[in-house]
């Protein structure tokens, strides 16, 4: 059985305060034990929201770290070493915005995704097709190439220690989300790509629904049978609000 996974990625909001406001609602939430929550802040942030949900079964991840696994000479970015210490647990690669408005390619990408792994920061590789591409029909197609190009540099038992969001472009902070029926539809596509090569690893690794998730529909995306949960945008920046989605994970 996969442990059902609800992460919110807060991208680049918050301030000390709203943080501190944001985390201390977080602390007093009460989880559904089996579920594994984490929260993916600014890295400015990190070691803030670590000592504030200290005690707290919720794990800290980043939203990006270097292509190189240790500090060095690479200025304004932050290491997986430094991550590692910091107390992260997970990091975001790939998302579409970093594809998208700051020109990461698959193989930056890969690079990071190896970075990540060698210090045992386990990546969760975001992949998602555009409105455009949807409409062209090519949607397994775009998603099935981001997962290859991680399964060809590392082969696919890379991704037994990785997690795997599919989040559709069009669905991301507009409100309009897939169907569970079409995100259902494209998970299984993925986790059968996996399995093509490696049953056990397609089995296990947990694959999450991102775009425009919210806790009216969390419940019904969850329950269908290859999402086993959810990489959340805005609607992680309320806790309470969070707190109902990582309720429909547990049940
Ligand atoms: P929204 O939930 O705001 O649509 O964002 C999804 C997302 O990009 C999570 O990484």
């Amino acid at each position: 059985m996969r442990r059902p996974m609800v992460a919110g990625n807060w991208k680049m909001h918050g301030t000390r305060a709203s943080v501190a406001e944001l985390t201390e609602g977080l602390s007093n939430l009460v989880l559904p034990s089996g579920v594994e929550v984490a929260v993916f802040p600014p890295a400015l942030f990190i070691n803030q929201v670590i000592d504030g949900l200290a005690g707290k079964e919720i794990t800290v991840g980043a939203q990006n770290s270097a292509v190189q696994p240790e500090q060095g000479a690479l200025t304004g970015e932050v290491a997986p070493e430094q991550l590692v210490e910091a107390g992260c647990k997970l990091v975001l690669i790939g998302h579409s915005e970093r594809r998208q408005i700051i020109g990461e390619t698959d193989e930056v990408l890969n690079r990071k995704f190896a970075a990540a792994q060698a210090k045992g920061l386990k990546p969760v590789l975001c992949i998602g097709e555009t409105l455009e591409e949807r409409e062209a029909g090519k949607t397994l197609e775009v998603v099935g190439r981001q997962l290859s190009s991680i399964i060809e540099a590392f082969g696919v038992k890379a991704f037994a220690s990785a997690v795997i969001a599919y989040e559709p472009v069009w669905a991301i902070g507009t409100g309009l989300t897939a169907t569970p029926q079409q995100a259902q539809d494209v998970h299984a596509a993925i986790r059968g790509q996996l399995a093509a090569e490696d049953a056990e690893v397609a089995a296990k690794v947990q694959l999450l629904y991102g775009g425009s998730v919210k806790a009216a529909n969390a419940a019904e995306l969850f329950g269908m049978p290859d999402i086993d949960g959810g990489l959340i945008g805005g609607a992680s920046l309320n806790a309470d609000e969070f707190g109902a989605i990582c309720r429909a994970a547990g049940n």
